[in-house]
């Protein structure tokens, strides 16, 4: 079942629409054309309750004005760029810095700053929104017209499955994701600490004191970012380890066991004990940021005037690894002309009733 009415208006008079989508099971999902925003996902808990699980806003404007990527589609580049710059082919590319001196999430105006072309279809698989974007040459300083769609299809398995594709008519570099902040409790202000993490993961890019990997890729064996073995979010992330006091917490690359080209494979669960609530998360990325929310603040006030407190949810961002540009041992991130670049990864909700 899709819904669809406006959620507001920009500037220049452009509509923007907010897509419900609902399953059989009572699972709801909202998208939004503005920055291809996943807006809300609601759940159901262990006694029936359907609660939101991701952070976002009530109106558009605090959509326009957000700094956090609020369930936001990423790009052209997801997390960060040294130096804001890189090479392709001898010709060096000068992006806008957004994070010091490095490149941020796409830059001053990424494709979450941006209005998407829509519209909604039903197939077996679901119901389905697709998002489409044209990036022209030059936009943030990247090369080539980049032509985008993003497909979001909420099953009847509870799943949230995301389709990227894109196309370019020069060789550029493209590293898509989406941003959702989730906090499986229903209780978005509640810290996320209690959630309990298994990331099939048995490597990491460290990195600098500016979130830039350093190149090394390290072995998370007997380090606090050993997520093998299903545990608390909590436990470790206060460590008195160097690239947790980095990040300020958890926020790096981990390299997913088995990465082959379209191939997709399990990456995460998350198990949240209270609600009973567990979100897998499938992809065929070669990484996958995990975030644990350490730029949150109470000051932020998102939906129903909720306070976003420090560590109130937590992103899994399923992306190529950051800084690859400049990084010629990471899986390239380069797109050729009649070449079409493909992501896909799959949020999965379920429940472990009472009784
Ligand atoms: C990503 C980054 C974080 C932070 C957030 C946005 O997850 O890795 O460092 O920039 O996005 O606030």
């Amino acid at each position: 079942m899709i819904n669809k009415k406006i959620f507001g208006h920009l500037e220049n008079g452009c509509e923007v629409n907010l897509y419900s989508l609902k399953n059989k099971c009572g699972t709801t999902a909202e998208i939004i054309n503005y920055g291809a925003c996943v807006k809300s996902i609601n759940v159901e808990n262990n006694i029936g309750n359907f609660e939101d699980v991701v952070l976002g806003y009530d109106t558009l404007d605090e959509y326009i004005n957000d700094k956090f990527y609020f369930g936001a589609t990423v790009g052209r580049y997801a997390n960060r760029i040294a130096f804001s710059k890189f090479s392709l082919n001898g010709t060096e590319y000068k992006l806008n810095s957004n994070d010091g001196n490095n490149h941020l999430h796409g830059g001053l105006i990424g494709f979450n700053k941006v209005l998407w072309n829509s519209h909604v279809f039903q197939t077996e698989q679901g119901s389905s929104v697709k998002l489409e974007y044209l990036s022209k040459d030059g936009e943030e300083n990247y090369p080539g017209n980049l032509k985008l769609s993003v497909l979001f299809t909420l099953t009847d398995k509870n799943e949230i499955i995301i389709k990227y594709e894109g196309v370019t008519d020069e060789q550029t570099i493209l590293n898509m994701t989406n941003h959702s902040y989730f906090n499986l409790s229903g209780n978005l202000s509640q810290t996320i600490l209690e959630h309990e993490l298994f990331l099939n993961s048995e490597s990491f890019t460290p990195v600098n004191k500016s979130l830039i990997p350093t190149g090394e890729i390290k072995s998370i064996l007997n380090t606090p970012l050993d997520f093998l073995q299903r545990t608390q979010i909590g436990l470790r992330i206060n460590d008195d380890y160097e690239q947790i006091k980095l990040a300020k917490g958890f926020d790096h690359n981990w390299i997913i066991n088995n990465y082959q080209k379209e191939k997709i494979r399990m990456a995460a669960t998350v198990y949240e004990p209270q609600s009973g609530r567990i979100m897998e998360v499938f992809t065929d990325q070669p990484g996958l940021q995990f975030y644990s929310g350490n730029f949150l603040r109470d000051t932020i006030i998102g939906k129903n005037g909720t306070k976003y407190n420090y560590r109130s949810a937590f992103c899994l961002e399923a992306q190529h690894y950051p800084d690859s540009p400049n990084q010629p041992e990471f899986p390239s991130v380069v797109l050729n002309p009649g070449e079409l670049y493909k992501q896909k990864t799959i949020y999965k909700f379920s429940t472990i009733k009472n009784n």
